[in-house]
């Protein structure tokens, strides 16, 4: 292993080895692995072998089964994982080795200490893995998400706010609002400045900024010619936005520049829970729109962009993951007749719940104040506002979860 592929490592997983005396091995892994460097790690006190798989067994009582073509697929030296990219080089399809795994020696011998795990394989090649890594990776052991789990709004909700400083001057405050939002689904950011772009500002300090079929940043204020309910003054019921595209919009930055408009006032509300809540009182309207894919499409002289899709989108364990809610670009109802009054019916259903005042978030947007919310979990919406009284001026954009999860998972490190 050469001495520039250990610097290409995680800085603080090397440095807190070399502290330790010894000798580094770098796993090509950003997230702490090692023991004593935050990692939940415990040593590695003895190592046996039965065919085809190695048997570990930790200071903390935790026994893993490793097999052979497992080890060898993650070797994480220079020549099986790039020292620059960290991705892997190794494929196992073109290693002669790999078909001697389902036998007994592939393996030529092995050695380990309390802290690396040594492997000499039978063509030579030699893998090394910190006992720390293996400890987190350990087969049957769930890798901790360093995300935190999504929860329904209990009833009366209050969201978690974040000033703008905190936001902007450290980690701290980043990860709280980051947590917060991955959490809730929704999160303030108090006293930031009142100057156009900010929203992208904070939006590219995370990810870029997922551009739609109105760009990449938009303007929310009433405008002549709308072709969009959000530029006109009217009040807007709870919706998702975009629903009619494959992959709408994950996360949405609105910032307010200018609210003194009488009305206006913002509303959310949790898709999920109102998802489960309708579950329970109604398990027929849940089973009907979970399982009937509808028709999503917004229309103007540049564009027609339709998606047919359930308005509750359930995950592999039946858990919602996605709502579509957008009720003024829900295209025709295009279902067999006997199917309508059932669907409206159960449409009908998850909108009362939607407007229970218990389950909603209401607020105005003070000017410097910025909401994030999870566009595919949280409805929003607003009150008609009297743009003959005052100005009204709200900048916005999305961004992909991915990028949100990237920025949390760094800023654990
Ligand atoms: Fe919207």
């Amino acid at each position: 292993m050469s001495s520039a592929l250990l610097s290409s490592g995680g800085a603080f997983n090397d440095a807190l080895t070399a502290r330790q005396g010894q000798t580094p091995i770098d796993m090509a892994e950003l997230r702490r692995y090692r023991q004593g460097s935050g990692a939940p790690a415990a040593t590695l006190e003895s190592v046996t072998r039965q065919a085809r798989r190695l048997t570990l067994h930790w200071s903390d009582g935790r026994t893993g089964q490793f097999p052979m073509m497992w080890l060898r697929d993650h070797c994480a030296c220079d020549q099986c994982r790039h020292p620059l990219t960290r991705e892997r080089l190794y494929k196992l399809l073109d290693d002669p080795l790999w078909e001697r795994f389902d036998g007994d020696d592939a393996l030529a011998s092995f050695e380990f200490d309390a802290n690396a795990l040594t492997l000499t394989w039978q063509d030579g090649h030699v893998s090394r893995f910190d006992a720390g890594w293996l400890y987190q990776r350990c087969p049957g052991q769930e890798l901790a998400t360093l995300l935190p789990t999504p929860t329904p709004w209990p009833t009366h909700f209050t969201p978690s706010h974040v000033s703008h400083a905190d936001f902007v001057d450290g980690s701290d405050g980043r990860s709280r609002w980051a947590n917060a939002l991955l959490r809730d689904g929704l999160v303030m950011l108090d006293q930031g400045p009142c100057e156009l772009e900010e929203v992208s500002r904070i939006a590219e300090s995370i990810g870029p900024m997922r551009s739609t079929n109105f760009g990449g940043r938009f303007d929310v204020r009433s405008v002549p010619n709308p072709n969009n309910a959000a530029y006109t003054a009217i009040g807007l019921e709870l919706h998702t936005d975009l629903p009619n595209w494959r992959q709408p919009p994950d996360i949405q930055l609105l910032y307010c520049l200018e609210n003194d408009a009488e009305g206006g006032e913002s509303s959310f509300a949790d898709g999920f829970a109102a998802a489960e809540t309708l579950r329970a009182e109604n398990p027929e309207a849940f089973r009907v729109l979970s399982e009937t894919p509808i028709d999503f499409r917004f229309q103007d002289d540049g564009h027609d962009i339709a998606v047919r899709e359930p308005v509750i989108d359930l995950d592999g364990e039946g858990r919602p993951r996605e709502i579509r809610f957008n009720n003024w670009i829900r295209d025709t109802l295009s279902l067999p007749s006997d199917q309508i009054e059932a669907w409206y019916d159960a449409y009908r259903a998850l909108w009362q719940i939607l407007r229970r005042p218990e389950g909603r978030v209401e607020l105005t947007l003070e000017p410097g104040q910025m909401v994030a919310f999870d566009n595919r979990r949280v409805l929003h919406g607003r009150n008609a506002f009297d743009p003959n009284t005052g100005k009204r001026h709200l900048q916005g954009t999305y961004l992909d979860l991915d990028m949100l999860q990237s920025h949390l998972r760094v800023l654990s490190r």
